[in-house]
């Protein structure tokens, strides 16, 4: 068993914490209150091949492993958890949803922009009243022989106002339950397909999350997503590696916190000396440290299984559940660390605390983490 990175991991890791602290820091805060997507950014992003950095280099991406994928995760998500959703969303969701179960022709006509950055993607399962019971979704896909007709809404969908390219779950037989299910690529701009308005949101504030209305959408046959009735399934093994990627914004958002607690506390003086010399404020800086290196270890497993071909159902519901509690509990311990100073923006751990919590919602809340993680315990 080895726990050093390589010198590629290294690298890799290393340009993904230069580019958060020269690009994405100096905004941060101003993007955040404004709620300002970062598109300069994204572009930037996909020049630095993040937006498609697990992809075959045939088609356009980094060719890169889920290692290299959750190592510039975490260095982003210190700096800009709405930076780093982008690239989540993008990465494990979009990408490897077409990479793994598209068909050539819809790789060499979708993939290949995704993975460079020129389209960005999003990933629509969520409804008003199928959040967490996704097989109850209302959204239909009728089929009229060429093509599909879309009727719907779906909601807080992430890159909502801003992608190109949507890959949309939607119901053809409701009588089949989960295999009557489909997943097709829809072209932002089709007839029919309307966006609604930009959520105000707690936190991941610089990410577009809308509401998306389908009436009568015309999506051509050979925009589905593998075969007919395989909607389902596709949303759930797509989703399980889009839970490694969650999990690591959620190591990125505590370690962050960490970092900015531990060096506020080496040089804040209370009591005539630095508050890092109280027992109380040293003890939660053991914790936060114990604690986050723990998600780190899960986060780790769950790529290394993904990369290794290994089923990462479980171990990536698993490092989800961790680092997200991880990142909620110590970014409110990073807040009090910094006393006062913690509950204004300059000093950034109020936004950490913020951006935490969508980690225990997004993806799957973590009561579905809990149910995904004892099923497969139980079938076990
Ligand atoms: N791989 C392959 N197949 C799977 C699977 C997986 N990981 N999980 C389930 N399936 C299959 C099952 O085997 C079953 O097939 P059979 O009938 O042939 O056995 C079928 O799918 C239905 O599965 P379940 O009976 O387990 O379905 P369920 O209704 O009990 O729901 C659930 C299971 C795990 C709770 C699921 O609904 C779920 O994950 N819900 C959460 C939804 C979610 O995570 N949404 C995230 C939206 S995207 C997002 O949030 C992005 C973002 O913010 C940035
Ligand atoms: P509900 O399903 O209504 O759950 C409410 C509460 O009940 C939760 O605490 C839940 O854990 C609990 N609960 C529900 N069922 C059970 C059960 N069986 N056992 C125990 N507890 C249960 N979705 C997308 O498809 N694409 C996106 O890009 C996307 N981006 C998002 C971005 C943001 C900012 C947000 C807020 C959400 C996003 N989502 C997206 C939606 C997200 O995945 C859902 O909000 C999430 O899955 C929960 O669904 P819900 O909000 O309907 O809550």
């Amino acid at each position: 068993m080895d726990f050093s990175l390589s010198e590629e991991h290294i690298m890799i890791r290393d340009a993904a914490r230069d580019f958060a602290k020269t690009e994405l820091l100096p905004g941060v805060i101003e993007r955040d209150n404004k709620q300002e997507f970062p598109q300069e950014l994204v572009k930037k992003m996909g020049d630095l091949g993040f937006l498609g950095i697990m992809v075959d280099p045939k088609y356009g991406g980094s060719g890169m492993d889920a290692i290299s994928y959750v190592l510039i995760m975490e260095e982003l998500s210190k700096i800009d958890a709405s930076a780093s959703v982008i690239v989540s969303v993008n990465n494990s969701l979009v990408c490897y949803g077409l990479e793994a179960y598209g068909n050539e022709e819809q790789k060499q006509k979708y993939l290949t922009k995704l993975a460079t950055g020129e389209f960005v993607g999003a990933f629509c399962l969520s409804e008003p009243e199928a959040g967490s019971d996704a097989t109850s979704q209302r959204t239909t896909a009728i089929d009229k022989g060429d093509h599909y007709i879309l009727n719907g809404t779906k909601n807080w969908i992430t890159n909502g106002g801003r992608a190109d390219v949507y890959l949309v779950i939607a119901q053809t037989d409701r009588d089949k339950g989960s295999h009557g299910i489909n997943a097709f690529i829809v072209e932002k701009g089709t007839k029919g397909f309307d966006i609604g308005p930009k959520e105000d949101k707690l936190g991941i504030r610089g990410s577009d999350t809308h509401t998306l209305q389908f009436n009568d959408v015309k999506v051509p046959k050979e925009n589905r997503i593998g075969a007919n009735g395989s909607g389902f399934r596709f949303a759930m093994k797509t989703l399980s590696g889009g839970r490694i990627g969650i999990a690591a914004q959620a190591l990125g958002i505590a370690s962050g916190a960490y970092e900015l607690a531990l060096k506020y506390s080496k040089e804040r003086k209370a009591f005539g000396t630095e508050i890092c010399n109280h027992q109380a404020i040293a003890f939660k800086l053991a914790d936060m440290y114990t604690d986050i290196e723990a998600a780190r270890m899960m986060v780790m497993k769950a790529a290394w299984d993904k990369d290794q071909g290994i089923n990462y159902d479980k171990s990536s519901a698993m490092a989800k559940l961790y680092a997200s509690k991880v990142a909620m509990e110590h970014t409110v311990e990073a807040v009090q660390i910094h006393g006062g100073n913690g509950f204004v923006k300059e000093y950034h751990v109020e936004r950490l605390m913020r951006d935490a919590k969508i980690t225990q919602i997004y993806e799957g809340t973590s009561e579905i983490q809990k149910i995904v993680i004892s099923r497969s315990l139980i079938k076990e």
